[in-house]
Order: structure tokens, then C-alpha cells, then sequence
């Protein structure tokens, strides 16, 4: 029972975040997000430091900052060399408004 009400509640929150920043991501949430799930293969952070696998975020910021339809394609269709992320709607607006808040060096 109250494992229900956490859960409703959790539900109310997301449903409520959702509303008040429709198309806007979140960057923090998306900085976050790609430290946890990106940072593997790719530099997240302008400190430089990690794998270089595959493009730095600063880099693809610079390509592709100004262009959200390209990063949302990208990140929705599978790539043989990059595993397929299953990111929901939600977690690819923050990823995209956490890329949109790198400077565009
Ligand atoms: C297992 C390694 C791996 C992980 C984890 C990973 N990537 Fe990648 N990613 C790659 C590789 C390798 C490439 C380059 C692929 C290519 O150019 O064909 C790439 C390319 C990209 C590109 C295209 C860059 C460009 O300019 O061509 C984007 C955007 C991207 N990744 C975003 C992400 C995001 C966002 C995450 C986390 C949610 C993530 N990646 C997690 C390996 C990874």
C-alpha cells in the first residue's frame, strides 16, 4: 500500500514536470544522464578527460547543437557501433538541452 502511494506520487511528479517543460529539456537532468549513461564512451564534460571512443559531447555541441531533429534522430535510431540507449522522450530532451548548454567553441 504505501509502496503504491510512493509510486502514484512519483507518477504526479513526473506527469507534473512534463507539463511545465513540454518540449524543453532539462540540462541539468541531461548532464546527469550522460555522465551516468554516456560517459563510457564519450567526453561529457568540458574537463577533457575520459574515453575517446567516440566524439566528445563539446564536438557534437559544435556540429550539431543547433540542430535537435538531428540528435533526436540519432539517438532514436539504432547505430552499429554505438549500443542502442532506449532513452525515453523525456531523458533525450534533457540529453539534447544538456548539449544545447555546451558553449558552441
Ligand atoms: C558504448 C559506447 C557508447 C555509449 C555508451 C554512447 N555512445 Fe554515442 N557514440 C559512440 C560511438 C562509437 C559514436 C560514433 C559513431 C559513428 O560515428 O559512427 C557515437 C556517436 C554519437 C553521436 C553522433 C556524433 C556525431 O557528431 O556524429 C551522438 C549525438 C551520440 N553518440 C550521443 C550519445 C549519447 C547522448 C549517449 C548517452 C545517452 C551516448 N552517445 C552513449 C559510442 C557510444
Amino acid at each position: 500500500m504505501k509502496a503504491r502511494m510512493t509510486i502514484a506520487a512519483a507518477a504526479c511528479a513526473v506527469l507534473a514536470g512534463a507539463a511545465g517543460a513540454q518540449a524543453a529539456g532539462d540540462a541539468a537532468a541531461g548532464h546527469a544522464l550522460a555522465r551516468q549513461w554516456c560517459s563510457g564512451c564519450h567526453v561529457v564534460d568540458n574537463s577533457g578527460q575520459g574515453p575517446d571512443t567516440a566524439p566528445p559531447f563539446a564536438a557534437i555541441a559544435k556540429s550539431h547543437g543547433n540542430d535537435r531533429g538531428w540528435v533526436r534522430a540519432w539517438l532514436a535510431a539504432p547505430h552499429p557501433s554505438m549500443p542502442s540507449l532506449n532513452l525515453t522522450r523525456q531523458q533525450t530532451d534533457d540529453v539534447i538541452a544538456y548539449l544545447e548548454s555546451l558553449p558552441l567553441r
